[in-house]
């Protein structure tokens, strides 16, 4: 049974509950979640803001409004939702539905909502928690009680991990896999304030660490060599900070040995950056090994990227019809086209192409040496080199089709909303 409220003396095993958060020690640390707060009262804020200060929230992003249910509706018109929205109201239970209705019609797939109100009532929490509301809590609540319940929303092992995994590999080698994968970890990272670890799997020669002008001295090398260390105290330390929500696991990129792996070498690392970050960008190499071929089939997207020529037709036909094969219950494979318009070069036409992959290309990339070749000296992304271009949107709109938040935002609903329709039309019938 899940808390209604943190002291309840009518129910025995909530008071035990209870008891155990006199015991801070149990409350596990929060991963790197993006949390906003709507609070209707000023005792809510305090809270909140204490709850942020606190250790186990080190890595969470917090940022606390005022205004309840309302104030949050309004504001998600036209931001991105973060991974879990509290919020207070006062409100009687009537007109929380219809509020909580509104909140939901803007709530991005995959955000969770937990709801802070007056009346303890057990019908009241059975009927938000059937709707999509991940927890309802009794005002007052105390500082650890909220840690707490963020903590067991997000930290349980049993539950879906917190982050999805994006994999982008290349059609061939040179194709622009990286460079994609990297603007699209960037947007995410900008436009949402969602965290992002970028995990450079090209261990002699990837250039994450050139691209987002770092120069890290530990990284993927390290944690696959230690995996008995490997937990998310040992991951933070060997993440290369580029930016406040994007970290990077970098690649050694050096030849003083050789890297074979097996199949499973890499299994605990994503593990452990899935279970801590909401989204881990897989940037792999553009070859066909054991460890590849599994990425590719575990990953919740994936990202093809090609130029439009007649071997990386081949190349993506044959990746394309294998992981359709065996990722039948999942999203499709995404493809990018890049480099198109090369002047003076044949080109397979998009549509020509994509009638071949059955796929319709996400996105198509023009051919610019000016603006990739400055922003790879730079050690910049596209955006960073020339916010006014084109391709900046691309990969912002990469970021929101990858994410699940490709809806246009009038059409915005999430896990909530679809579950607020079901029960209004079981409702209604
Ligand atoms: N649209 C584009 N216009 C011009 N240059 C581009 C474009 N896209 C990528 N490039 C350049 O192509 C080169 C290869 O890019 P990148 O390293 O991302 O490719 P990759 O597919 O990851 O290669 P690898 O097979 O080495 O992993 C880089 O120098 C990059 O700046
Ligand atoms: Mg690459």
């Amino acid at each position: 049974m899940t808390d209604l409220a943190f002291q309840d003396h009518d129910h025995p095993e909530r008071e035990a509950r209870a008891a155990s958060l006199d015991r801070p020690a149990d409350v596990r640390p929060v991963p790197r979640i993006s949390i906003q707060a709507f609070c209707d009262t000023p005792e809510l804020v305090a809270v909140i803001e204490a709850a942020a200060g606190d250790r186990r929230m080190a890595r969470a992003h917090v940022k606390v409004h005022t205004g309840g249910i309302a104030a949050a509706a309004e504001f998600y018109q036209a931001a991105a939702t973060p991974n879990l929205i509290i919020v207070e109201s006062r409100l009687a239970p009537d007109r929380l539905d219809a509020e909580l209705d509104r909140l939901a019609d803007v709530c991005d797939a995959g955000t969770k909502v937990v709801v802070i109100g007056q009346v303890n009532d057990v019908e009241l929490y059975r009927g938000l928690t059937h709707r999509g509301v991940s927890e309802y809590l009794v005002a007052p609540v105390d500082m650890m009680g909220i840690i707490k319940t963020i903590a067991d929303l997000y930290v349980d092992r049993t539950a879906q991990p917190l982050g999805r995994t994006i994999a982008f590999v290349g059609g061939k080698g040179g194709v622009g896999s990286s460079m994609v994968a990297h603007n699209v970890a960037w947007a995410i990272a900008r436009n949402f304030e969602s965290d992002v670890v970028v995990a450079d799997f090209d261990l002699a020669f990837g250039t994450a660490a050139l691209d987002f002008n770092q120069d890290p001295t530990q990284g993927i090398a390290e944690a696959v060599n230690a995996p008995e260390r490997l937990d998310d105290t040992f991951l933070d330390r060997l993440l290369a900070r580029c930016s406040d929500h994007l970290s990077l696991l970098a690649a050694p990129a050096t030849l003083d040995r050789t890297y074979d792996f097996q199949e499973t070498t890499f299994d605990q690392t994503i593990d452990v950056a899935q279970a801590g970050v909401p989204a881990v960008v897989l940037d792999l190499p553009h070859m066909w090994t054991s460890w590849v071929r599994k990425m590719l089939l575990a990953a919740d997207e994936i990202v093809v990227t090609v130029e439009p020529d007649l071997a990386n037709l081949r190349n993506a036909k044959n990746i394309v019809d294998l992981l359709r094969q065996a990722r039948t219950n999942d999203s499709p494979v995404r493809l990018v086209v890049n480099k198109s318009g090369l002047t003076k070069r044949p080109e397979i036409k998009i549509d020509d192409f994509a009638a071949a992959l059955d796929l319709k290309p996400i996105a198509v990339i023009p051919f610019d040496a000016q603006l990739f070749g400055t922003a790879a000296n730079n050690g910049q992304m596209i955006a960073e080199a020339n916010a006014k271009s084109p391709i900046a949107d691309t990969f912002d709109q990469i970021a929101r089709i990858v994410t699940g938040r490709a809806e246009p935002r009038h059409q915005k609903r999430g896990a909530l909303a679809a579950m607020l329709a079901r029960l209004r039309g079981k409702k209604s019938a």
